[in-house]
């Protein structure tokens, strides 16, 4: 049994007291084993010292696209339908095999680096073995799937599918890598939007998902000109043709969720559904600012996500937990999102979102070892004194402050090193791929 001792840190937990406890950590191969108590260095096989440090559960992104790392930089200043249009579905019909796990490889090196330990992970038509290959070896946490699209204007032949294929393909991946490493990965049904997939193959997520009790993930009430698209089809507003079809409900993960009517809202009270707020995504795309108060005041889930490289351009909690708070003050007062409800989404909101709160989240006895070592020892971060620790980490820290990452126990960064992925490899395929994708790429200008 190997065992990892974490001595003299401030420890976060995130529990439901949200107490922040002093003192020893300790890890007995993937989940904590006690927190607080002073512990004798021998009972352990491997110790960090942690003094002066401040650990917290590792971040929770619920909104995540892998496959567009690459194109980071490759679709600034555009509007939602555009951006896709002209930029990522090109890009994305574009890719191979090795593109995909580079892609993967870079945004998961960047995910680890800045202390999220676990996403919610939509990939594009194809390859998406390769995206999974690439978090089987990070060890980051994911949940994950091929995104489905059985319909749409201007969509690139390389990214047409036909219903059958797309929910076979699916499924094929699903019982291949769905609790993989004992449940580290986990499949999500990914149709696209409501714009990219028909209603045949919606209702037969919907009974995928039933059948093997796995999550979707898809995108809603992003755009207005995409709410209107979908009103002029079927006559419905974008969430109640979601009910309508049976897909409200808990193992829904809806990103954006900007324009929604009071009726949308109370169906995504009533049902359950989780919602991911991408808040620097929606700023960058121009497509609005989420009534997150208004759903956390109901009682909604609300968790965080970065979205992809090419509409943000970083995959950083860090970003977008102060961009959460502050963009929703000027519109409902500066008490609105304080520091601690943001946290919470960032942690163990995401973890709800994902139905693991029992096993991760927060950091507590016998839930996975998830979680983020932070140096807050600098100019930016000071002073200490009197301050809530949760202040310091949502609106002053930054991911330069995350200085060791662990996942289900293991080390896969420390002191700023990567453990698990090549950096110097990763950034060098990276452009390789990028380059290689983008002469076969017809951009739309
Ligand atoms: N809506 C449909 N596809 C996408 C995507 O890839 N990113 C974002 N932000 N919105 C979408
Ligand atoms: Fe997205």
């Amino acid at each position: 049994m190997s065992r990892l001792l974490i001595k003299n840190a401030q420890i976060v937990t995130m529990n439901t007291k949200e107490e922040i406890i002093k003192g020893d950590l300790l890890i007995k191969e993937d989940r904590i084993e006690s927190i607080g108590l002073s512990l004798k260095e021998t009972i352990a096989d491997r110790v960090i010292d942690a003094s002066g440090r401040t650990i917290i559960p590792g971040f929770v992104q619920t909104h995540i696209h892998l496959c567009q790392t690459l194109f980071r930089g490759k679709g600034d200043d555009l509007e939602l339908m555009d951006w896709l249009k002209k930029r990522i579905w090109p890009l994305e019909a574009s890719h191979d095999e090795e593109s995909i796990y580079y892609s993967a490889m870079l945004g998961i090196g960047e995910l680890l680096q800045s202390g999220t330990t676990t996403i919610v992970d939509m990939e594009t038509v194809s390859h998406t073995d390769y995206a999974f290959r690439a978090i089987a070896e990070s060890g980051i946490r994911a949940i994950s799937g091929k995104v489905m699209m059985d319909k749409g204007n201007e969509v690139p032949v390389g990214l047409q599918e036909k219903t059958a294929e797309s929910i076979q393909e699916s499924v094929d991946l699903l019982e291949k890598w769905h609790m993989y490493d004992s449940g580290r990965i986990q499949y999500a049904f990914s149709p696209r939007f409501v714009v990219s997939c028909t209603e045949e193959l919606l209702r037969e997520v919907q009974k995928l998902s039933t059948h093997y009790n796995v999550k979707v993930h898809t995108h809603a009430s992003e755009n207005k000109g995409e709410i209107a698209i979908v009103e002029q089809e079927t006559g419905m507003r974008n969430v109640v043709y979601l009910d309508h079809l049976g897909l409200a409900n808990e193992r829904l993960i809806l990103a954006h969720c900007i324009w929604l009517d009071e009726q949308e809202k109370q169906i995504i009270k009533e049902r359950g559904v989780h919602v991911s707020h991408c808040p620097g995504s929606n700023l960058k795309l121009a497509s609005g600012v989420a009534d997150v108060p208004g759903l956390l005041d109901a009682g909604s889930s609300v968790s965080l996500g970065a979205d992809g490289a090419p509409c943000n351009n970083n995959l950083d909690m860090f970003n977008e937990m102060r961009l959460a708070a502050l963009i929703q003050k000027p519109i409902h007062g500066p008490t609105s999102m304080n520091a601690r409800t943001v946290f919470k989404m960032a942690t163990i909101g995401g973890a709800r979102a994902v139905g693991m709160d029992h096993e991760i989240g927060s950091i507590e006895i016998g839930k996975k070892a998830d979680l983020a070592i932070l140096n807050l020892n600098h100019f930016h971060t000071f002073p200490s004194y009197d301050v809530d620790p949760i202040s310091r980490i949502v609106y002053s820290a930054t991911r330069a402050d995350v200085e060791t990452t662990i996942v289900n126990g293991r080390i896969v960064m420390e002191k700023g090193l990567m453990k698990t992925v090549d950096k110097e490899t990763v950034l060098k395929e990276a452009d390789a791929s990028i380059k290689r994708l983008l002469s076969r790429t017809a951009i739309v200008s």
